[in-house]
């Protein structure tokens, strides 16, 4: 009998793949989603199935205006905010209404290895940037914007994927200057602000969005569940405009007005935000299992930043070490990673591998990790 494919994962049995950053599926909160429903469905308006106004709907974009303002600590209003299927769909929209192929756009060097494949589908010059321990390094954004002029310019200021690494507050204001002063989108991608386990990050970018240059995505992909497809864009009335009026909208209405009532429901209710907190109590253990057994059984010469935050840990191997060579083998020892060439603009970081902690418990992680020593002890011997 042929198979079908039902997720978009596909683990071989056996295998422990910590390449994959996504939420364990024993987190994926039916019991409390059904709640929702059922309080949404509960309210007898047929309306939640009818298309939605174009911006997403109001009483969703307040109920999620409340629970960033809480948790963001900064105010977030409802009219700042615009709807959309997640993250990712929110890049494409901004790719396709603010830019055109053969247009600029700076990263940071490393990225989030699938905004790459994103810009790539628009035709767009991607050029990375380098960062380090407190993220994108200005000085080298101001020597690029000397040579090119930008549309705009991909940022994930808080818990990196892949590196960890938060963007300082210092360094956050800069970009919003710059892009004033250059006139060129900011596009900060926030999808694990809301994951902060020891410290808690800068104000995100959202709260820079009277400089009218700035759209900060958000998601309830790593919050709640990502086959929701639901996420927002919260950014100034000027560029609210632009991403309201278009073709899109204009013929299939607000994105995902469906899941937004049912969702509206979970913030409503605390759902959301005590899974949230759940998930940072779990993650957080996690973490210190993976970094602990990191330790204990890899040698000295493999680094990494414990992370405060996110879904990774970004391991840095000697240099003569391709990352990206060790995938066959750790294969055949049935662990996974996601190599740190993938990350890279410019096929670097060959020596870099990303190790998410979020999709298995404890006790996986720490055979893993065993696994992973035995592949790299071995090639370093
Ligand atoms: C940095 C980053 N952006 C976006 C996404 C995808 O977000 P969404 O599911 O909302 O499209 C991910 C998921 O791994 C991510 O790590």
């Amino acid at each position: 009998m042929s198979t079908v494919q039902t997720t978009q994962l596909n683990i071989p049995p056996g295998m422990i793949n910590f390449g994959v950053g996504q939420p364990d599926p024993s987190l994926l909160p039916l019991v409390p989603l059904q709640k929702a429903a059922e309080h949404r469905f509960s309210q007898n308006n047929p309306l939640i199935l009818a298309y939605g106004v174009e911006q997403g709907n109001g009483l969703f974009r307040i109920a999620l205006a409340e629970f960033l303002g809480r948790s963001y600590g900064t105010p977030v209003e409802a009219n700042e905010l615009f709807v959309t299927n997640g993250i990712s769909q929110g890049l494409d929209f901004v790719c396709t209404l603010f830019s055109r192929p053969g247009d600029t756009i700076f990263v940071e060097e490393p990225t989030y290895f699938l905004a790459l494949r994103i810009f790539a589908d628009h035709g767009l010059n991607v050029i990375g940037l380098p960062t380090d321990e407190e993220g994108l390094i200005i000085e080298a954004v101001e020597e690029n914007l000397a040579e090119h002029r930008p549309v705009f310019l991909y940022t994930i200021p808080s818990f990196h994927n892949p590196s960890a690494v938060t963007l300082s507050q210092a360094r956050r204001e800069r970009l919003v200057s710059l892009s004033e002063e250059y006139n060129f989108l900011l596009v900060a991608d926030e999808v694990y602000h809301l994951l902060a386990y020891t410290a808690t990050p800068p104000a995100p970018l959202g709260s820079y969005i009277e400089a009218e240059t700035v759209l900060s995505l958000g998601s309830f992909s790593k919050i709640l569940a990502p086959g929701l497809r639901l996420g927002w864009i919260q950014t100034g009335p000027t560029l609210i405009k632009r991403l309201v009026h278009n073709g899109l909208l204009d013929s299939g209405g607000g994105l995902n007005p469906f899941t937004s009532a049912i969702v509206r429901s979970a913030l409503e209710l605390g759902i959301q935000a005590e899974h949230l907190a759940q998930l940072k109590t779990i993650y957080r253990r996690r973490i210190v299992t993976m970094c602990r057994a990191l330790r204990q059984q890899l040698p000295a010469s493999v680094t990494f930043t414990e992370p405060d935050g996110g879904f990774f840990v970004w391991l840095c191997l000697p240099e003569d070490i391709d990352a990206g060579a060790l995938v066959d083998d750790a294969r055949r020892y049935n662990v996974g990673f996601e190599p740190g060439i993938s990350f890279s603009s410019r096929q670097q970081l060959r020596n870099y591998a990303r190790l998410s902690f979020a999709y298995y418990d404890t006790a996986a992680i720490e055979e893993g990790v065993e696994r992973l020593a035995q592949v790299i002890n071995r090639r370093l011997a």
